[in-house]
């Protein structure tokens, strides 16, 4: 059994490091703080938030763990926190739940509230749908007075309930706000220009509503132990490949384990992983990754292109190498805001090492970005 996961979130078993971040959303959510985390698509949030709820539930609290990924009206947003209840409360509470549910105002089609013309969102939300997001919304409330308990409701992809309507933060924020000790709450988000728009901007509803709590790079020295621990209990030996699966991965949680997973499809038991076999698992991976990552490049605008190869090939200046592509004329401000609309997606992060003063967040799309002209 290969025991590198890429693809989906990992256990508190295969989870890296990430104790302080565990301890401090445990600390926060038991004093009844609410908490947000942001980072980059596959740093582990999920896995963390798992973690987080395990450790909770041991302190006797209900997880409820709502992924709001891709919704589009508010009656998507009722139906996934109904779902969450549904799947995720065990025992007592999940008796407790299907008596509630039964009294819930019914939840619409999935598809209605899209707008008519299908593309923008709603500027208010539909009364029937929002009243059953609303029910849905008080259901800690309710098993609080109930039941006295607790719960830790994570709302992970937080930033997409905006698809549904640019007050759904409002919605939201006029029902918990009421929860008081009954629910602690976790935001989640993978975006973080709008996730810094929904905390910080003093026109939203969450305006400081929620600590900040980051997910930075996994450090190398922990990788190292950990993928060399793996490799031998599975009666490898990790030596030669080590310095390309740490420089490659560059700490990146996910592209790291996607590396050493394919590495380890390299190695046959009692073999050595050796750089061989690592070159053979980054073609494979790059192989397998190449119509993701051109879906990237082409989603992006040009002065985006540029950018990206300038902090890709670590060239000496944003601004030079732009201009040098004539970003939208000289002088313009062209190459600074393509920079942060990449920021903002999570797709770029401030880096003082580098000398464009940023990094591409996917070291394998940097890698790609490089040698793009030389493949097809
Ligand atoms: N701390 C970590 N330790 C080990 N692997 C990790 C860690 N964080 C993320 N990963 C890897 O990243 C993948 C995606 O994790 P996930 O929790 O789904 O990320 P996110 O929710 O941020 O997109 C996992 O399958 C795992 O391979
Ligand atoms: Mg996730």
């Amino acid at each position: 059994m290969n025991p590198f996961e890429y693809s989906n979130p990992v256990g508190a078993d295969a989870l890296i490091d990430r104790d302080t971040e565990t301890k401090t959303l445990v600390d926060r959510a038991i004093d009844g703080h609410n908490s947000r985390l942001v980072a980059p698509r596959r740093y582990g949030k999920t896995s963390l938030l798992g973690r987080v709820g395990n450790e909770l539930a041991k302190e006797g609290f209900a997880y409820v763990y709502v992924n709001f990924f891709g919704v589009l009206t508010a009656a998507d947003i009722a139906q996934r926190i109904e779902l969450a209840y549904s799947q995720q409360l065990t025992g007592r509470l999940a008796a407790w739940f299907a008596a509630v549910r039964r009294g819930l105002t019914p939840t619409l089609g999935a598809h209605a509230g899209v707008g008519v013309a299908g593309v923008s969102a709603q500027v208010t939300v539909d009364p029937a749908a929002q009243q059953s997001v609303l029910e849905r919304l008080a259901l800690p409330r309710r098993l609080h007075d109930q039941r006295g308990t607790r719960a830790l409701v994570v709302f992970d992809e937080f930033q997409d309930v905006l698809a549904a309507s640019d007050q759904m933060d409002a919605v939201i924020r006029s029902e918990i706000e009421q929860h008081g000790d009954a629910a602690s709450y976790i935001f989640a988000g993978s975006k973080p220009g709008m996730m810094r728009e929904l905390f910080t901007s003093k026109r939203r509803a969450f305006y400081a509503q929620a600590g900040a709590v980051d997910l930075g790079t996994l450090d190398p020295q922990d990788l190292a132990e950990y993928l060399y621990a793996r490799f031998e209990r599975g009666n490898r030996t990790l030596t030669g490949a080590i310095d390309g699966l740490l420089d490659v991965g560059a700490g990146h949680p996910q592209r790291t384990m996607q590396l050493a997973h394919f590495l380890w499809e390299q190695t046959p038991a009692a073999e050595v992983a050796d750089e061989e076999a690592f070159a053979r698992a980054l073609d494979t991976v790059m192989n397998e990754i190449t119509d993701e990552l051109r879906a990237v490049w082409t989603g992006v605008t040009d002065s985006q292109r540029r950018v990206m190869v300038a902090v890709a090939e670590n060239l000496a200046g944003l601004h030079t190498a732009a201009s040098q592509a004539r970003v939208g004329g000289s002088r313009s401000g062209a190459p600074r805001k393509a920079a942060q609309a990449l920021v903002d997606s999570g797709d770029l992060v401030a880096d003082t090492r580098t000398r464009t003063g940023y990094r591409l967040v996917d070291p394998l799309l940097a890698l790609w970005v490089r040698a793009r002209g030389q493949t097809s």
